[in-house]
């Protein structure tokens, strides 16, 4: 059940340039969360910005959350200014999180586009505490914007990466390491699963890649969110089954169930 809370600030760390990490003290939200939901966030002080900004839960502690963003408007400027000991309005857990009780496959690939890293991790971390294996790729424009290898290197998975200007790993996108992974005779299909976050070029290819193939996709999707409740349908996605929200029926959707265009 999502609450609203005022959550202490424990820690705030600029990452990389223009990416920040927070720690939020929020035990009965990060007691209910699971990996893939969101919070939603009210960035000011004041009623400016009047809509709150929905991130990614990246990691869940007993007690604590962590979130990954990107400084990329007005919201997440002043949230980042935000300093440990300061609090911040947040309402979670929302949405509805990767399934990764209901398939078979047993060798999980988690592919990541640019900041579609952040709910990736905590989901590592789930499929560790279930001794499930996983292989993550990690896609982003160059170097200097890959976030998380060692992380996941730490819980044991297998790490991929590709950047679009070959500064490091393979010189491409995420979705074409992924390819060359499906395609090459290492796993068996029907042992995998995919769990993929990423811009929406990234799932539209995903989309295509996935076309005629039985295996098991599970996509984590972003729209501009007015409530993050379910009630302003501003945040609609066409779906086989007619237009569904994705504050409150996803983010995460199967790859399958989605039109995509
Ligand atoms: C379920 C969900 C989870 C998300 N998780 C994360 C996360 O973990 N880390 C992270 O960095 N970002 C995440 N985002 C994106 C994040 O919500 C936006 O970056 C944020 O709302 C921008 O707010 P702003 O006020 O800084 O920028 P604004 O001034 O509102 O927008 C700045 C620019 O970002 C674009 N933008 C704003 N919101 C979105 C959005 N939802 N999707 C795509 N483009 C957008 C705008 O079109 C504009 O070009 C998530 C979005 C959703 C829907
Ligand atoms: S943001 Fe209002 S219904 Fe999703």
């Amino acid at each position: 059940m999502a609450q609203q809370i005022i959550a202490k600030i424990i820690s705030q760390k600029e990452v990389k340039p223009g990416c920040f990490k927070m720690a939020l003290l929020a035990p009965a939200i990060a007691k209910a969360a699971c990996p893939g939901q969101f919070l939603h966030i009210r960035c000011g002080s004041s009623s400016d910005p009047l809509l709150r900004r929905p991130v990614s839960i990246h990691r869940i502690d007993k007690s604590s959350l962590e979130i990954l963003y990107n400084v990329v408007g007005r919201g997440t400027e002043i949230l980042s200014k935000k300093k440990p000991g300061g609090s911040v309005d947040i309402i979670g857990p929302l949405g509805n999180g990767f399934n990764i009780y209901e398939n078979s496959g047993s060798v999980k690939m988690l592919v990541a586009g640019g900041m579609g890293v952040a709910p990736l991790l905590g989901l590592s971390e789930e499929l560790k505490r279930h001794k499930t294996k996983s292989i993550v790729i990690l896609g982003a424009k160059t170097k200097n914007h890959i976030l998380c290898g060692k992380e996941f290197k730490k819980l044991g998975a297998e790490v991929y990466i590709a950047t679009e200007d070959g500064s490091m790993g393979k010189k491409g996108l995420a979705t074409d390491l992924a390819r060359e992974i499906i395609h090459s005779k290492r796993y068996k299909w029907h042992e995998m699963c995919i769990y993929a976050a990423g811009p929406t070029g990234m799932i539209k290819t995903l989309c295509k890649l996935m076309e005629g193939c039985s295996l098991e996709s599970q996509v984590s999707l972003e729209e501009r969110m007015a409530c993050g409740l379910g009630a302003c349908l501003g945040c609609a996605v066409d779906t086989q089954a007619g237009y569904k929200r994705v504050c409150k029926d996803g983010p995460v959707f199967k790859l399958c169930d989605i039109i995509c265009e």
